[in-house]
C-alpha cells in the first residue's frame, strides 16, 4: 500500500499536501514517501524471512541519496550497474560488502574500483569478463567474488525492451554453458565463485515465470553448490507492480487485491518460490528488486499550462514533459493521473502532454479526466522507480526537483538544476573566441 491519498479532496503524500510542496519547491517535482519505500522493503523482507536472504535494491530504479540511505537503514543492500551507482552508495553511507555489481560492460576501471571498495560480488555477464576480473584482481593481488549471471531461457512475458531472460538478448550466459564455464573459472587463480545469479526481466505481474526459471535452476545450483562451494543465489528483481488502477477509483493499491486477480504480492512470491528453493536453503537467496520498493513511492507533480481542443481531442498541457519522465514515451506505460484537488463532475478524455516538440511527448491518450484548467496540478503516480533516474535535459530543460516526505515533514533531497548547471560544462572553442 502507498502512501499518497485523498482526505477529503485533497492528496496527501503521508501527513503533508501535495499541494504544499508545490507552493514550497514549484513543479515539476517528484515526491516521494519514506514510509512507502520501508513498507515495501519490509513486506519483502519479510516475506523471505523463512530464508536467509539479502535484498540488493536496484537503485537503477531510483538512486537519490536520500532513497538510498532510507533503505540501507532499514538493511537493504543494493545492487549497481556502474562506478558511479557503486561511488553514490557510498555517498549515501552503505555498506560496499552488501553491493552486487551487475551488467554487461563493466570497463577495467570499473571492476577496478569496485575490487578496491571490497563489494560482495560481481554479477558476471560473459567469459570475456570474467577473465577480465581475474587479470584486474590479479594486478591487485585481491580475490574477486563472482557470480555467473545464467540466462535460464524462460521468457518473462514483459514488455520487448525489459524482458531479458532469453536467448534473444545480450544478457548472460545460456543455462547449456554454464556448468562447463564455471569448470574454467574454478582454474583461474583471481576469482572466486561465490554465487549463481539470474534475472528474467523487469514489471512481472505473473509469478510462473518466476517458478519456471527456479525450478530450471536449482539442480543446477546445487550442483555447482557443491562443487565450488558457492555461498548464495540471487534470482534477480523484476517483481512488478500495479500501475492502475489506483487512487481515482478509490481501489486499495495492489497488493491487497485479491491473489484470484493473480497479481504478484512479496506474500505470493515468497509462497510459490521458497518451497522450490528448499533444495538450495543452505545458500543465502539474494534478490535485486528495484521498482517494487520504489514504484509506487513516488509521484511526478506537473502544472496545468493551457488546455486546448483541436479537431476532436481535449488536449491537456502540463509543464512537465518526457524528458522528467520518459516510461510513457518510451515504453507506452501506463501511469494514473490524478488532480491534487478532487472533484466530481463529467469525466472528460483527454490527452495529456508535454511542452516537448515531439509527438511521443505524452503521458496519456483518451484518457477520462476530470475538467482541469491552467494552474490546476495534476500527480502523476508510481513514478517513483525509472522516473528522475531516466530524466534528461532535452530541450534544455533543467531536471526537476526532488522531496522526500517523512510523516509530517518534506525536505528538499534534490535541488531543481538552474539554466547556468545545464551549459556549465560547455566551452566554446578558441577559434569561434
Ligand atoms: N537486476 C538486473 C540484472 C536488472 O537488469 C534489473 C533491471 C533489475 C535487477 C531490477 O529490476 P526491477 O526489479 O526494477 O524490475 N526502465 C524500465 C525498466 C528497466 C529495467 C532494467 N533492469 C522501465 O521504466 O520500466
Amino acid at each position: 500500500m502507498h502512501d499518497f491519498k485523498y482526505v477529503g479532496r485533497t492528496l496527501y503524500c503521508e501527513g503533508v499536501t501535495v499541494e504544499s510542496l508545490v507552493k514550497k519547491f514549484g513543479t515539476p517535482l517528484y515526491v516521494y514517501s519514506e514510509k512507502t519505500l520501508t513498507d515495501h522493503f519490509n513486506k519483502l523482507d519479510q516475506a523471505l524471512a523463512p530464508m536467509e536472504h539479502l535484498i540488493c535494491y536496484a537503485i537503477k530504479a531510483n538512486s537519490n541519496l536520500a532513497v538510498l540511505r532510507t533503505l540501507g537503514r532499514a538493511g537493504s543492500g543494493f545492487d549497481v550497474v556502474s562506478e558511479g551507482e557503486l561511488r553514490r552508495v557510498i555517498a549515501a553511507g552503505g555498506d560496499p560488502g552488501k553491493c552486487v555489481f551487475a551488467g554487461v560492460g563493466k570497463t577495467e576501471d570499473e571492476i577496478r574500483f569496485a575490487l578496491k571498495q571490497g563489494i560482495y560480488s560481481f554479477n558476471v555477464e560473459s567469459e570475456a569478463e570474467l577473465h577480465r576480473i581475474d587479470r584486474v584482481a590479479g594486478k591487485l593481488r585481491k580475490q574477486a567474488p563472482v557470480a555467473v549471471r545464467v540466462n535460464p531461457n524462460v521468457d518473462a512475458g514483459t514488455h520487448a525492451k525489459i524482458t531479458t531472460g532469453t536467448y534473444e538478448n545480450k544478457f548472460g550466459i545460456a543455462f547449456e554453458e554454464i556448468e562447463a564455464l564455471y569448470a574454467r573459472a574454478a582454474k583461474l587463480k583471481n576469482i572466486r565463485l561465490r554465487g549463481l545469479q539470474t534475472h528474467i526481466g523487469s514489471q512481472l505481474t505473473d509469478v510462473k515465470p518466476f517458478e519456471k526459471a527456479v525450478t530450471k535452476l536449482v539442480p543446477l545450483v546445487v550442483r555447482l553448490a557443491e562443487k565450488y562451494g558457492l555461498e548464495f543465489f540471487s534470482i534477480g528483481g523484476g517483481l512488478g507492480i500495479v500501475y492502475q488502477p489506483a487512487l481515482a477509483s478509490g481501489a486499495e493499491t495492489w497488493w491487497n487485491q485479491p491473489e484470484a486477480k493473480g497479481i504478484l504480492n512479496p506474500a505470493l512470491y515468497a509462497q510459490r518460490l521458497l518451497p522450490l528453493l528448499k533444495p538450495v536453503s543452505h545458500l543465502r537467496l539474494l534478490l535485486e528488486p528495484g521498482r517494487f520498493i520504489a514504484g509506487n513511492a513516488g509521484i511526478l507533480v506537473t502544472r496545468v499550462e493551457y488546455v486546448k481542443r483541436t479537431g476532436k481531442k481535449n488536449f491537456v498541457i502540463v509543464d512537465a514533459a518526457m524528458n522528467d519522465l520518459i516510461r510513457p514515451a518510451f515504453y507506452d506505460s501506463y501511469h494514473e493521473i490524478v488532480p491534487l484537488n478532487k472533484r466530481g463532475g463529467k469525466l472528460i478524455s483527454s490527452d495529456v502532454v508535454g511542452p516537448i516538440c515531439e509527438s511521443g511527448d505524452y503521458f496519456a491518450k483518451d484518457r477520462p479526466l476530470p475538467k482541469v484548467g491552467e494552474g490546476d496540478h495534476l500527480a502523476l503516480l508510481s513514478a517513483g522507480a525509472y522516473g528522475f533516474v531516466m530524466a534528461s535535459n532535452y530541450n534544455t530543460r533543467p531536471t526537476p526537483a526532488e522531496v522526500l516526505v517523512q510523516g509530517k515533514r518534506a525536505a528538499l533531497v534534490r535541488k531543481r538544476q538552474t539554466f547556468e548547471e545545464l551549459w556549465s560544462g560547455e566551452t566554446v572553442p578558441t577559434w569561434l573566441k
